[in-house]
Parts: C-alpha cells; structure tokens; sequence
C-alpha cells in the first residue's frame, strides 16, 4: 500500500520514542521510503544508528551543517507525508505557534504535504489549557491529529497520553495517501451567508464555518481533490480549492462552475436577503421603518436537479427537534442528511463540537455522540465512501 511513498519521521523526546523504530520498521516493510528525524531529546530516548540500521539511511539531526545546506526544504519537499511520533508538548506547542526553532518544527512549517501528529505525554500536561488551545490550533491549521490513547504512561501512573500504536499510525498514513481516493471530487459548502443591505450592514447568521471547513480539510487529507466554497474566513489545508464567496447568490455561481462526485453542503444559507441593498451607508437620521426581504436561491436543490446528480448531503440546523429534519431529507431528495440540534450547548454553530443524527433518503435516522467537528467529518466522509461502494 506504500510502496514507493516517500515518508518523513520526526521522532521527539519521550519515552515513546522507542515504538518508532518499530513504526519505522512497519514502514519500511509497506514499502515506504522512510527519513527520519530526531530532536536532540529524542536521542535521550533512543540512538540515530537504530533508526539509520531500519531505514538504510542516517537520521537528520540539526537545522544547519550536515549534508545539505537547507535540510528543512530538502525533506519538506521530498516527503509525501509527514509523521511526528511521539509529539511532544513542547514540539506541539513550537508548530501551533510557528516557530521553526529546530528542525522538525520548521520542516513542518515548511512543507505543504499532510501531517500525521501522534502526541504523548503525561496526562496533566495533554489536559492543560495550553496544550489544548495549541491542539485546537493545529486542528484549525489542517494538522491530522491520531490520539493520544488511554493506559499505562511512564512513571507507573495511567490515564490519556499514550502514543497510540505504530500499526494504527501506519493505517491513518495509508488512508492519508489512498491512491484510489484522489479521483473523487468533492463539492463543500461552509460559512454564512451574509446579505447585504447597505455597505456596512447585512443579514447574517452565526455561522462560523468550522464544520464545513472540516469536511473539506478531511477530504483533503484522504486525497480526494476538494473545492471549498466558503463564505467563512478560515484557513484550509493547501490541498483545497478554496472559492470564497458572501452571498447566496455568489455561492450558487460558484458552485454552478463546479463539477463533483460528492457535494456537502455545510454551509448556513440565508433564507432572505433585503431585496434592495442601498449604496450608500442608510442614515439613521433618515430613518428605516422596514425591510423588505426576498427569498435567496436554493443552492443544494440546484445540485439535486443538475443531469449528472453527485452523491448530495445536505445539513440541517433545527431547533425544533429532529421531525423537521426528516422531512426535509424527503423533501430535499438527498442522499444523506445531517442534523443537528443548534439549541444544544455544544452543537452547531460555532463550536468545536457537534451532536448530530444522520438521516438517509427514506428518512432512517442514525444518532450520533457528541465529538468534535473533525471527528463527525470524518465519520461522514467513511459513510458517504462506504455508500458510494455499496451502489458501485
Ligand atoms: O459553521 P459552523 O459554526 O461550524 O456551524 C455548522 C452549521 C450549524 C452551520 C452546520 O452544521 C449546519 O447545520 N449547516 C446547515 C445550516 C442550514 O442552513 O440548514 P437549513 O436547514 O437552513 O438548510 C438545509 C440545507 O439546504 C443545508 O445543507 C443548506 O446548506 C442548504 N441550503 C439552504 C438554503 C439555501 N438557500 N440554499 C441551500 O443550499
């Protein structure tokens, strides 16, 4: 499944060091082509010639003076994807902030080819408030996040913190690197819609964008070829066509252009926009007594009517409970839909999290738990894949 790929291992100081030699070995017999990297921490833990007796070639050890003049842009450039295993706090927290003061950090900073982050520490410190905002960081930034796993940590102590397994590190870098994936193309949708009805005022809702920008960055990393069609100001993995838009009407457009496969549409549509939109600033002192509002176009059924239908998901943000929602994945004629209940703290807008019910065609429904937006894009992603096969 790797063979010929061209794999980058950054080993950090843990004591887990020691399970990447064993990753490297699972590597190399896929059939990958493995570099390695080890922080002077690292080989606290565990020596270069381990690494350089499993892969055939000696580890990089610093920014400046062994072979090449620029070892950073050399192995950002040559590898197909990266591994950081074991991610220590201290790697995490120099790549969430960009500081590319070693090696690793500014390989990673350099290259634009998906990142496999595999942290493990002590649990106090994966459960401090800053390592989790550098987590979140990363997450946002497009970096694939593998555990950490719960069980026994060094010291004796057990809780969440292990570097999970080197077999599972080998399985998320063969889905990362699927060759059959990057012919799917997917259409995603994100972000609010905002209507203008002046220069500097408009009809918006709260929307921020994470969940689709999620789907997207997910889709990305399975290498899917994606285009984003985003009314959100957030980054996405470079991997994407981003198409930024802010309105209904500039979304339909940009959509319209794009052929897909797979279309999912996260996105919080405005329903009505101010059917006129002033110039000029509206005073207050002339006053504005109403405003009159006229339906925006349905950009979902637009692609549920095109000849060459794709596989349509469809989202919906009730309130109401779940009922609506059915009726709508009957009515709307999609082949999946996503509900969630944006009155429940944690779900919907603007939060990391989401708790939804998946609905089929026929209005069968799948609840969900609560997880993150990158966990529910990427259950959503293995869904849409497994039903796309079974039709196939
Ligand atoms: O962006 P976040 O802060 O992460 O929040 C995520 C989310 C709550 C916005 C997202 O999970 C979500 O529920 N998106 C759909 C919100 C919505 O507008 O639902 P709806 O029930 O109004 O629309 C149903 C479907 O039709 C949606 O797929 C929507 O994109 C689409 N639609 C709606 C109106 C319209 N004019 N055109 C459309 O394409």
């Amino acid at each position: 499944m790797l063979q010929g790929r061209r794999v980058l291992l950054a080993v950090t100081g843990g004591v887990a060091a020691y399970k990447s030699a064993i990753l490297a070995r699972r590597l190399v017999e896929a059939g990958a082509e493995v570099k390695v990297i080890l922080t002077d921490s690292a080989r606290e833990f565990i020596g270069a010639q381990t690494f350089a007796a499993i892969t055939g070639g000696q580890p990089f050890t610093t920014l400046f003076g062994e072979t090449s003049v620029s070892p950073h842009t050399d192995l950002a450039r040559w590898c197909e994807v990266a591994i950081v295993a074991p991610a220590t706090a201290s790697t995490i927290g120099r790549v969430a902030n960009g500081i590319s003061s070693d090696l690793v950090s500014a390989t990673l900073l350099t290259t634009r080819s998906p990142v496999l982050i595999a942290p493990a520490m002590h649990t106090e410190m994966w459960e401090h408030p800053a390592t989790q905002r550098n987590i979140n960081t990363l997450e946002r930034d497009g970096y694939l996040l593998i555990g950490p796993a719960s069980g026994a940590l060094a010291g004796g102590d057990v809780g969440i913190g292990r570097v999970v397994e080197p077999e599972e590190i080998v399985e998320a870098v063969e889905a990362m690197l699927s060759p059959d994936d990057s012919t799917l193309r997917v259409l995603v949708t994100a972000g609010g819609t905002r209507e203008p009805l002046d220069p500097v005022r408009y009809l918006g809702n709260r929307s921020s964008g994470k969940m689709g920008h999620a789907i997207a960055d997910e889709a990305a990393r399975r290498g899917f070829t994606v285009t984003l069609v985003t009314a959100a100001d957030l980054s996405a993995l470079p991997t994407v066509k981003v198409v930024a838009v802010e309105t209904a009407d500039e979304m339909l457009d940009a959509v319209s252009g794009e052929d897909a496969d797979v279309a999912i549409m996260a996105a919080a549509v405005a329903d009505f926009r101010p059917s006129k939109s002033s110039e000029g600033k509206i005073s207050r002192a002339d006053g504005l007594d109403s405003i009159e509002l006229s339906p925006t176009p349905d950009v979902l059924a637009s692609v549920v009517a095109r000849d060459e239908r794709p596989f349509v998901v469809g989202f919906a943000a009730e309130t109401e409970g779940v009922e609506r929602a059915i009726e709508k994945a009957v009515v709307k004629k999609v082949d999946l839909l996503v509900y969630n209940d944006v009155t429940e703290p944690g779900s919907g807008f603007e939060s990391n999290t989401n708790r939804v019910v998946l609905i089929d065609g026929e209005g069968q429904t799948e609840p969900w738990p609560m997880m993150s937006k990158q966990e529910v894009a990427s259950l959503l992603l293995d869904r849409i894949v497994g039903d796309l096969a079974a039709r196939a």
